[in-house]
């Protein structure tokens, strides 16, 4: 059985106060919620505040990437290795405001998996395709080449550490969100993807949605069969919001 797992994505938003603020009130609620891996990706700066509160619990910290190199004269950048120095457990990579903001292609995306997995992070893989792509009937073909182009980098084995996110680029910010079905689908072509590297990795990777999730449509996305959670931007930032997505998600187990 796969543990579902609800991971908040603040993008660039938060600040050291109400970043302490939502990590005491999410600690408050979600005692218990054991049912449930819970994590949240704030702006980097704000990672050692959200370890410090949580020290001791069982909510999970993570960045929302990394560089690709180890160390060395990279303006800007954050390594992996440093990520987990600071306590980090996930860090989100390939999301589509990385893709299509900051030109990032897959084979960047791979090496940066490579960069997580050396440094013990658990990588949160998001893929995706545009509203475009959908109309034409090409998503499957689109998500395909993401997934495959970090499965032949870091091999099948490593997926058993992974998350994969599910994101249509459609969907984040929008309040257009995927119907149950049509997120389903997409969550059993990714399963069916892996299965024919590695069936058994493909049965316990946990794959989650992504895309305007909200109290009010989480709990009949999470119901789906291949959905095991969600990574959440804009209803992750309120705490009581937040809060109630992972009810919802205890509840399917
Ligand atoms: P929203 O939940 O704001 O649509 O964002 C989804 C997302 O991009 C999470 O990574």
């Amino acid at each position: 059985m796969r543990q579902p797992v609800v991971i908040g994505n603040w993008k660039l938003n938060g600040s050291p106060a109400s970043t302490e603020a939502w990590v005491s009130a999410v600690l408050t609620g979600t005692g218990a919620l054991d049912a449930v891996e819970i994590g949240m990706c704030p702006p980097c700066v704000l990672i050692p505040s959200a370890v410090n509160g949580s020290a001791g619990s069982a909510l999970r910290i993570g960045g929302q990437d990394c560089a690709e190199q180890v160390s060395g004269a990279y303006t800007g950048e954050v390594s992996a290795d440093l990520l987990r120095a600071v306590g980090c457990h996930y860090v989100i990579l390939g999301h589509s405001e990385r893709r299509s903001l900051f030109g990032e292609t897959d084979a960047v995306i791979a090496r940066k998996m490579v960069r997580a997995l050396a440094a013990g992070l658990v990588p949160v893989l998001c893929v995706g395709e545009t509203l475009a792509e959908r109309e034409a009937g090409h998503m499957e073909a689109v998500v395909r080449t993401q997934v495959r182009a970090v499965v032949d980098v870091v091999g099948i084995q490593a997926f058993e550490r992974v998350i994969v996110a599910y994101e249509p680029i459609w969907a984040i910010g929008t309040g257009l969100t995927a119907t149950p079905a049509q997120a389903q689908a997409m969550h059993a072509f990714i399963r069916g993807l892996l299965a024919e590297y590695n069936p058994h990795v493909a049965r316990i990777v946990r794959l989650q949605y992504g895309g305007s999730v909200k109290p009010e449509n989480a709990a009949e996305l999470f119901a789906q069969p291949d959905i095991d959670g969600g990574l959440i931007g804009g209803a992750s930032l309120k705490a009581e919001e937040f809060l109630s997505i992972c009810r919802a998600a205890a509840e399917t187990r």
